[in-house]
Parts: structure tokens; sequence; C-alpha cells
């Protein structure tokens, strides 16, 4: 249901100039920044962000830079950022800017939802931030917002609910300040109406107009449908160690981790006695073996819980060599050329 959100918006710009937080990609909001900051933020928290964004932005200053850069780089770049496609369409879209657009990000909506990467919420936040057009940005934040303002039951997850919001929200975005506009609810979002445990209503500066505070709601909503249990894989994760190199092995360019390098791993989880009996009928010659424990890495749809092995190897059968999807690599090569997703840190402290 469509809702006026017209008395809100002084409360919330008067309330953002004192409250913005101050990070990293505002403090120049070039808009290739505002697009870097945007893609890595889709699903990484603000706090984490950072870092990654001024070593990025350092090592890429810029998009022609961009869509040139050698792909092992940019996943270094991006290691333990997560959601590896991300890069990987940053890049595919500096090229389109490059090729189609003269090498300058478009200031049109419509113009950046065609870029690889670029949804519907990213393009109203790089439309409105970066270009200063009258754009909304619905994300999980604007959502929460709206809806416990309204005192909305309707499940936020729908398509037609974002749409819908959109357009209310376009209705009423002050014209000077709609960037700052949808930043306000980022970091309301963020800082006062909490997603997760009880928001902070009393520090709110729309606590007036919100029914869900006054209807006691505030844990109520928004309504989302309970998500999917995530499935669970038992995996074996080797850590093989032959003359001060460590085994990593290129992944399929398809699926999870796509492309990426792993520590070598085994579907299930295996013993001692069967991992010892399942490498040696490979040729694979043991010095010594110890386990590493027990890990547990989160993807959105999946959990691996891993067991880890530390295999110290005294004779490495020449197949592995000769293959390209296996290489040997120093700690140096692992720290700085190869790119390990975090799922394989538990078992790779140390190592550099
Ligand atoms: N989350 C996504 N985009 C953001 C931004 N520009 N500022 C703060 N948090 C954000």
């Amino acid at each position: 249901m469509s809702y006026d959100y017209k008395e809100i918006v002084p409360f919330l710009l008067n309330w953002f100039d004192y409250n913005a937080r101050i990070l990293p990609w505002r403090e120049n909001p070039r808009p290739y920044y505002v697009w870097i900051s945007e893609i890595m933020l889709q699903q990484t928290r603000v706090e984490a962000v950072k870092e990654y964004f001024y070593r990025f932005t350092k090592a890429i200053p810029d998009i022609e830079t961009l869509a040139h850069i050698e792909d092992e780089k940019l996943m270094k770049l991006w290691e333990g950022l997560g959601y590896y496609n991300r890069a990987r369409n940053l890049k595919k879209a500096a090229r389109l800017v490059m090729s189609d657009y003269d090498g300058e990000l478009p200031s049109d909506y419509k113009e950046l939802l065609k870029l690889p990467g670029i949804g519907a919420y990213t393009a109203g936040a790089i439309a409105s931030i970066a270009f200063g057009l009258p754009e909304a940005a619905i994300d999980g934040n604007a959502l929460r917002i709206a809806k416990r303002i309204a005192g909305s039951l309707e499940d936020i997850t729908k398509e037609s609910v974002k749409k819908e919001l959109a357009e209310d929200f376009k209705r009423v975005l002050p014209k000077d300040r709609p960037g700052d506009f949808n930043q306000a609810l980022m970091d309301l979002g963020a800082m006062i109406c909490l997603p997760n445990g009880r928001p902070l209503c009393e520090q709110c500066p729309v606590m007036h107009f919100c029914q869900a505070y006054h209807k006691d709601m505030v844990m109520q909503i928004p309504v989302k449908p309970p998500k999917k249990e995530r499935r669970i894989e038992k995996r074996t994760i080797l850590l093989m160690e032959f003359q001060d190199r460590y085994m990593i092995h290129k992944r399929e360019p398809k699926g999870l981790l796509a492309g990426l390098w792993e520590l070598p791993g085994i579907e299930g989880e295996w013993s001692a006695a069967k991992l010892r009996k399942g490498l040696e009928d490979q040729g694979i010659t043991i010095d010594s073996m110890e386990s590493l424990g027990s890990a547990k890495h989160i993807f959105s749809h999946l959990e691996w819980h891993m067991m880890g092995y530390h295999v110290r190897i005294q004779e490495l059968p020449m197949e592995f060599l000769h293959d390209n999807a296996y290489v040997m690599a120093d700690g140096m090569e692992l720290k700085s050329v190869y790119t390990l997703p975090s799922a394989f840190s538990a078992y790779t402290k140390g190592l550099w």
C-alpha cells in the first residue's frame, strides 16, 4: 500500500546533518568511488568494506585502469570480501563504460542499470549520491524504516513492495539532496532503526511519525517469510606441504567460488586412516599427517563443515606438477599472487 512519507523528510535530513557517518567514499563522492563502494557494500558490512575500499581505489584509481586490470590481481584485491562475481562484473562494466560511454560512468538511472552488477538499488544509490539525480535506493534499511513508519505488515521481500516504496520515496525526495536522503536512511538503519534486536527508538528523529513505535510493533515489522535453511556439506580439506610449498587447486570456472584457488578438498568427512590410504593410492608418499581440527564456513545458501589435515609429503607424483589446475605455492606467493577465499582461512593461518 502506498504511503505518504513527506513529513519525515526534513527530520531525516536534519538528523543526517549532525549524525552522518564519516566514510571514505563520502569524502570525495566521485562517481567511480561511489560505484566501487556501492558494489562492495552490496553484501559486505561498512566496517569491513573501509579497508578494502582504500586498498582497491589506491591500486585501481580509475575506470580505465579497472578495464585493463589482470584478473588475478583483481581477485587478490577482492580476497576475503566474498561474492567474487561482484569483482568480475566491475571489470566487465568498466570495459563497457570505456567502449560505450566514453570512459565516464553514465549519469542516468536506466543506463546505469544496463551495466553488469548494477541492479535497481545500486543504480539508485549511484544516481542520487554521485550525480544528484532524484532516484530512490531501496535496500533492506529503507524497507525496514518505511514499513515501521507506515506500520505495514507487507512482506518486504516482494518485488511489488520494493517497487511501490521506490515510487513513494521518489514522490517526496528532496530534489536538492536525493543522495543525502538515501544515505540518511542507510545510516538510520545502521545506527538506530536496527534490524536485529530492539531498535533505539528513543533516539530516532522520526519516532513521532512511526506507527510501529506507537503500536509497539517494532519487533514484528518488517515482515519477511522465514529463510530457507542452508544445506550443510561436509568436506575434508588438505594442507599439502612439499619442500616448503603448499598445494593449491584451481576451482571449476562455474559454480561456488568459481575460478578461485583453494586448498584441495574432498567431499565428506574422511578419517585419517582413509585419507592416508586414498593419498597413497594416488602415488603420494606421506611423511607425516596431523589433524588441523574442524572449521565452518557459511555461504549464503550453504555451510561447509570442514575437517582439515596437514599432510607433509615426501614424494609427489609428476602428474600433479604437470596439471595446470594444481600449483605448489610458497608463502610469499600465497600472500601476494593467488587468491584463496576466506573459507580456507582456518587452515592457512601462519603460512604467510
Ligand atoms: N550501504 C550501502 N551503501 C551505503 C552508503 N553509501 N553509505 C552507508 N552505507 C551504505
